[in-house]
Parts: C-alpha cells; sequence; structure tokens
C-alpha cells in the first residue's frame, strides 16, 4: 500500500464512535454486527491511524445506565483515550434512540419531553467539557413531522431556538469557553420532514439566535446530497459566514434514504471538490467522518471501510493539490478569468452613477461572443480525478 495514503495524526481525521459501532440495523432487518464498546473503537480508530473521535453520550452508556454503570463506562473509555492519545474533537447527545423522542426533542409538543431533552443535553455537556471537546453537534434528527397539522412549525422553532439559547446560557456559565455548537442539517429521516433540512436552512435560524456567535453549522455531505444541493457550495457558504464549526464527511448517491457511505464512495467527482474547498483554506477543524459500514460487513469490513475513509480522503486531496499545481490548469484558470471574479464590481471611489454612466460603452457583443473556456478547464480536473494527468 502506498506510503503517501497512510493518516497521521496531523491530518486530523475523527471519527464519530457510532460509525464503527454501527450493528447494521435496518428497517427491515435486525442487528448483523455484536455491540462495540466505546473503547473498542477507540482502540481500534487509533490502530488506523485516527486523530480523534467524537460520540453520543449513549454510545458511551446506556441511557437507562445506573450511575455506577455510566461510570465505568466512562472510565473504561477515558482509559481507552489517554492510552492511544486520540482526542474527543466533538460530542453531541443522543436526542433520537428513546422512544420518548418519537416526536421530537426541542421541539416535541409534549413540555416534559423538551424539558427532560435539554437537561440529558446538559449532562452530557459537562462529559464534553471534561474530555476537552470543542465542538458540540445538534442533529435534530427527531425535529420534525410526517403530517401537516402535527407540527406548528413557527412555534416549534420558538422551542428550538429555546433550547438553544437555553443551553447557550448554560455553557457560557459553566465557562465551557472552548465549546462551540454545531447544527448539522438533514432534509428527511427518520421523520418524513425534519426541521432546518439544509445549510441555508440552519444559517438563517442561527442568525435569530440570542448567541449566534457561539453556533454553526455542521454539514453532511449526504444531507446535502439527500435535498438535491451542492456539498461543496454549502461548505464554502457556511465558511464564508464563518459559520463551517464542524464537518460530518460520508458518500452518497443523489437523493434517497441516507446511505452514510464511507467517504469517496459515493459521489466521488462531488467528494474532490469537497476536499477542493477544504483544501483551500479556512476550516481548521477535525476532518470528521460519520459513515456507517453496511450491513454486509463482518468486523473485518467494519476496519477496511474506516480505513478508505481516510485513505480516500489522502488519495483525493493529492489528485485536487496535483490539479491546482498544474501549469496547464494555471493557464486554463487565467482563460476562463476565474481571478476576474475577485475584482470588486466597482472601483475605488466609483458609485453606482459611474456604473449607470459606463454601461452605453459596454461591448455587449463581444461580451456575448466570448466563450468562458470551461469545458477544457474541467476536462483536465477530470482527467486528474481519473489518475491519467
Ligand atoms: C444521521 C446523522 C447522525 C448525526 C449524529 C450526530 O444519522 O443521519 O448524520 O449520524 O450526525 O447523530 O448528531
Ligand atoms: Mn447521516
Ligand atoms: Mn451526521
Amino acid at each position: 500500500m502506498s506510503e503517501e495514503y497512510v493518516p497521521s495524526p496531523e491530518d486530523r481525521f475523527s471519527f464519530g464512535i457510532w460509525t464503527v459501532g454501527w450493528q447494521g440495523v435496518d428497517v427491515f432487518g435486525t442487528a448483523v454486527r455484536p455491540p462495540m464498546p466505546a473503547e473498542r473503537a477507540v482502540y481500534k480508530l487509533a490502530e488506523l491511524g485516527a486523530y480523534g473521535v467524537n460520540f453520543h453520550d449513549n454510545d458511551v452508556f446506556d441511557f437507562d445506565a445506573t450511575e455506577a454503570e455510566r461510570d465505568e463506562r466512562i472510565a473504561a473509555f477515558r482509559k481507552a483515550l489517554s492510552e492511544t492519545g486520540l482526542v474527543v474533537t466533538t460530542a453531541t447527545t443522543n436526542l433520537f434512540g428513546h422512544p420518548m423522542f418519537k416526536d421530537g426533542a426541542f421541539t416535541a409538543n409534549e413540555r416534559d419531553v423538551r424539558r427532560f431533552a435539554l437537561a440529558k443535553v446538559m449532562r452530557n455537556l459537562d462529559l464534553a467539557a471534561e474530555l476537552g471537546a470543542r465542538t458540540y453537534v445538534f442533529w435534530g434528527g427527531r425535529e420534525g413531522a410526517e403530517s401537516g397539522a402535527a407540527k406548528d412549525i413557527r412555534t416549534a422553532l420558538d422551542r428550538y431556538a429555546e433550547g438553544l439559547n437555553l443551553l447557550c446560557e448554560y455553557v457560557r456559565e459553566q465557562g465551557y469557553n472552548d465549546l462551540r455548537f454545531a447544527i448539522e442539517p438533514k432534509p428527511n429521516e427518520p421523520r418524513g420532514d425534519i426541521l432546518l433540512p439544509t445549510v441555508g436552512h440552519a444559517l438563517a435560524f442561527i442568525g435569530s439566535l440570542a448567541h449566534p456567535d457561539m453556533v454553526g453549522v455542521n454539514p453532511e455531505v449526504g444531507h446535502e446530497e439527500m435535498a438535491g444541493v451542492n456539498y461543496a457550495h454549502g461548505i464554502a457558504q457556511a465558511l464564508w459566514h464563518g459559520k463551517l464549526f464542524h464537518i460530518d464527511l460520508n458518500g452518497q448517491n443523489g437523493p434517497r434514504y441516507d446511505q452514510d457511505l464511507r467517504f469517496g464512495a459515493g459521489n466521488a467527482r462531488g467528494a474532490f471538490w469537497v476536499v477542493d474547498v477544504l483544501e483551500s483554506g479556512g476550516y481548521d477543524g477535525p476532518v470528521h467522518f460519520d459513515y456507517k459500514p453496511p450491513r454486509t460487513e463482518d468486523d473485518d469490513g467494519v476496519w477496511a471501510s474506516a480505513a478508505a475513509c481516510m485513505r480516500n480522503y489522502l488519495i483525493l486531496r493529492a489528485k485536487v493539490r496535483r490539479f491546482r499545481a498544474d501549469p496547464e490548469v494555471q493557464e486554463a484558470l487565467r482563460s476562463s478569468r476565474i481571478a476576474e471574479l475577485s475584482s470588486p464590481t466597482l472601483a475605488e471611489g466609483e458609485t453606482w452613477r459611474d456604473v449607470q454612466a459606463a454601461a452605453s460603452a459596454v461591448d455587449v457583443a463581444a461580451l456575448a461572443r466570448r466563450g468562458m473556456a470551461y469545458e477544457r478547464l474541467d476536462q483536465l480536473a477530470l482527467e486528474h480525478f481519473y489518475g491519467v494527468r
């Protein structure tokens, strides 16, 4: 195996421990793999060259664990972390598994569910801060509805904002100053329609919160592609807003159920441009994978797929770097006048009057005639992707 594609801690690869721990249960079938203790995921991911992990509270201890059982499970998790040196980059809360969350957590119609959910998050925020997590993810998988009258959306957004505002207050009052929140959008599944379905919806919502500076987004490849929008564009806009606090990388083959394939195994061409955006700068968080080893796999297959997430990222990163360094590409970028977009439309000191006055002098026919040469540029990118350049 080429040395060039071996992960190192500097690559900052991180995994949700629920990914490799997924037992392969689906709507039509029971578990194909045994439960995986959190510590085993840590030891094995460290062996593969991962840098960090992400966890839901109930990935480490059961929902109904006694205090003693919770302490024992956390101790085993911490022991594995200290023995391997893996860091806890991220944490989150399981607000979707237990039947009590069947109608949501922060936006459940039943007020007692909402209050319980907030207490559950606060408890795990304490553990997250203790373990050094910098990002806390909110994936509202059960926040939504299957029918029109079941959820008053505007009121649900009131409750969503109320919950996040309270949790921001909690983090500030506890002094967890390194912890930031990242909302993870998803259009549907498990709910028929999930609130905050895309990066755009989440970015707009964040603007309404009491502490918007503490809240960003955690876009997932598959979720944006389920919605039929371009993930690379979504993370670029999140970067433009200064809101790309985290990423969930995986693979997806277009609008269908959430496949959570290993990174690079779905829309591979799209993955090339995702890596190009991440390599272009502005994101310094973990290169985090949220995927599920397919139900077809045994334990060996689980680790083969985890290793492949990192290997595919490194392969695509090498291709992207070769593309950007290719002199022919740089010449093609010039032909397509890519850099001209960086010139502000108005010159220093100009106003709308100058724009109006200049309009009559524009050579409209020449502008209409001149091609953009994008086909040549994209063919070069495709040939780098194919590995023939
Ligand atoms: C999904 C989601 C989840 C979340 C995770 C973190 O299953 O569709 O992507 O994996 O990312 O629960 O909150
Ligand atoms: Mn997902
Ligand atoms: Mn995810």
